[in-house]
């Protein structure tokens, strides 16, 4: 049965009952039980609950309210606004859909690896039953995604083939090495719940379809991070000490590249749009402010990597994923 907006906006989705204060002596197969109740109450279906074809959900390329943010990245340089006010909201759209792209390609690595870990446990494992209701909530996620890029219009490729490559060993990692493949899981699923959080919060006009798609994400999407955190939580300390190198030295390479592909546009937006390198680099590798963003995106991960035990500072500095010095007043 379709939910109300409203419904979405009261604070449950903002602060999920998963992460309040006050559950923090529950065991981890108690947390885990709780998580596949809670995807019994509170799930979403990609077609019966979201109205695709009300007229304030449809899709009209040159709505302004597709535009990029205009205070950070691309949307703050000068190139971008001496842009049409049409090429602007292109450019918004593509970047929008080309991410959903990522996400339903990031899904389906996310599902398969969690098809194969949940067929190496054993019997009776309550972990066997919630990873099987994340299976299907990722399912209608790609589902809800997909619909959305396909009423774009837009032809947006798939992974190319050395991601395609690296994707087939991500999903071999479930099965012999799962905490690195929760850190990706992290690593997927962290930027762009934080990305989502802010846009929802902000004061930008967001298109109402996609407001409405968000919503419904970063609700179920709560309950998998607090899966994947409480499985490193509970399984990284019985770790021997090569896995646990290994480990440390995986996670921030893993990291840093799950963020640049969740946080700039793809290559083939910029060839498109004729963006000049010198933009790139002003809105995206040499912009500070870019950098600081990543970093507080990661913040979490970074957060559960230090209370791990598995975090090393150099190597996240190497990577350009580690605190950045103060930006000049
Ligand atoms: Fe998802
Ligand atoms: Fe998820």
């Amino acid at each position: 049965m379709a939910r109300s907006a409203a419904a979405l906006l009261t604070p449950d989705y903002v602060v999920p009952d998963e992460e309040r204060v006050g559950r923090r002596l529950e065991s981890y197969p108690a947390l885990v039980s709780r998580l596949s109740r809670q995807s019994v109450v509170k799930h979403f279906d990609a077609y019966a609950d979201i109205e695709w074809d009300a007229e304030e959900f449809r899709i009209d390329p040159e709505d302004p309210r597709w535009e990029v943010a205009l205070d950070r990245g691309l949307g703050a340089t000068a190139w971008y606004r001496a842009q049409p006010a049409g090429v602007r909201a292109r450019i918004g759209l593509h970047t929008i859909a080309t991410f959903m792209r990522i996400g339903v390609e990031f899904e389906s690595v996310l599902k398969r690896g969690l098809l194969d870990f949940a067929a190496g446990l054993p019997g009776g494992s309550p972990e066997f039953r919630y990873v099987y209701h994340e299976v299907i909530e990722e399912a209608q996620h790609s589902l809800m995604f997909q619909e959305f890029v396909n009423r774009t219009g837009l032809d947006i490729p798939g992974l190319p083939p050395l991601l395609r490559f690296v994707a087939a060993r991500v999903i071999r990692l479930a099965r012999t090495f799962p905490e690195l493949f929760f850190v990706f899981v992290l690593g997927g699923e962290d930027p762009i719940d934080h990305v989502q959080r802010q846009a929802l919060r902000g004061e930008q006009p967001v298109h109402p379809l996609l407001r409405r798609i968000m919503q419904i994400h970063v609700t179920e999407e709560a309950r998998h991070l607090c899966f994947a955190r409480h499985y490193l939580k509970e399984h990284v300390p019985r770790l021997g000490t090569l896995r646990r190198a290994t480990l440390a030295a995986g996670a921030p390479v893993i990291l840093a590249i799950m963020a640049q592909l969740m946080m700039r546009p793809s290559r083939a937006i910029i060839r498109q749009y004729g963006i000049p390198d010198a933009v790139v680099a002003e809105a995206y590798t040499k912009n500070p402010r870019h950098r600081a963003e990543t970093v507080e995106a990661l913040r979490k991960v970074r957060e559960l990597c230090a209370e791990l035990g598995v975090l090393r500072p150099r190597l996240w500095r190497w990577l350009g994923i580690w605190e950045a010095p103060p930006l000049p007043a």
